[in-house]
């Protein structure tokens, strides 16, 4: 009989994966021992920046909701021409774990929401694996415009956004950030390197530990990989844990 993702999401997505609980639970094992100390230099801690962005007298949810105004109305690059809506992010806006993915596909440019399509509902279940909800959390992209025919971003869209990015950091103050693939990685970690380079370790952006996972539209494509895509998120909700997250 199978199991819900209700019932027992652990179950769940060890089945949807093609795991047993024998390879489950040695992955579990080897996922207590803690990863790599971080390896990237520290930029500045994230309080610091929402001080330096905040203006006076408004409060975060003023911040917040101005800031996605601003977003809605970018022009900055050339993207902004071809988008049906922007996309802002969803999720808890004082969320402990901060996933940040790639760009958003057709159905996030129609919807306005990120990770909507098949892509979100393994989404959810990676999150489900590890006891959240894709309300506990909030999840956004490196660009917030849909590139034409799904394209990877070009370094010039992503650095125009990056200051949206930031600043959304700056105002979430996560104890945790996901990075999922190798496009989100590259982009908040400023390196050039594949993924097996860039999983394994603890980074660091804006002062917060980040790690680095599979995109889940790869794991789509390479279902194979889905017991990895586990283990780095154990490692997740290990570091959540000891920061008293989650
Ligand atoms: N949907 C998103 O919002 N981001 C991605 O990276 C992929 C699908």
């Amino acid at each position: 009989m199978r199991c819900s993702a209700a019932d027992d999401p652990v179950a769940y997505y060890l089945e949807t994966v093609g795991c047993d609980r024998v390879t489950a639970e040695a992955v579990a094992a080897a996922a207590a021992a803690p990863a790599a100390a971080e390896r990237d230099v520290a930029t500045p801690p994230a309080a610091e920046q929402v001080a330096a962005a905040s203006p006076a007298g408004m409060d975060i949810e003023a911040q917040w909701d101005a800031l996605a105004l601003q977003v809605a109305g970018c022009t900055a690059c050339d993207l902004a021409a071809g988008r049906t809506r922007t996309v802002f992010g969803s999720g808890d806006r004082a969320a402990d774990l901060l996933l940040i993915g790639e760009a958003p596909g057709h159905d996030e440019d129609q919807q306005g929401e990120p990770f909507v399509g098949r892509a979100g509902r393994l989404l959810n279940q990676m999150l489900a694996a590890i006891g959240l909800t894709r309300q506990q959390v909030l999840v956004i992209n490196v660009i917030k415009c849909r590139p034409p025919r799904n394209r990877d971003p070009k370094p010039q869209e992503i650095a125009a956004c990056r200051h949206f990015i930031d600043a959304q950091i700056a105002m979430v103050r996560p104890k945790v950030i996901g990075l999922l693939g190798r496009v989100a990685s590259c982009a908040m970690l400023e390196r050039d390197a594949p993924l097996s380079v860039l999983r394994h370790h603890w980074h660091e952006v804006r002062g917060i530990p980040a790690y680095v996972t599979y995109h889940p539209a790869f794991l789509l494509r390479s279902p194979q990989q889905k017991v990895e895509g586990w283990r780095d998120m154990l490692q997740i909700k290990a570091r959540l844990a000891a920061a008293g997250g989650g």
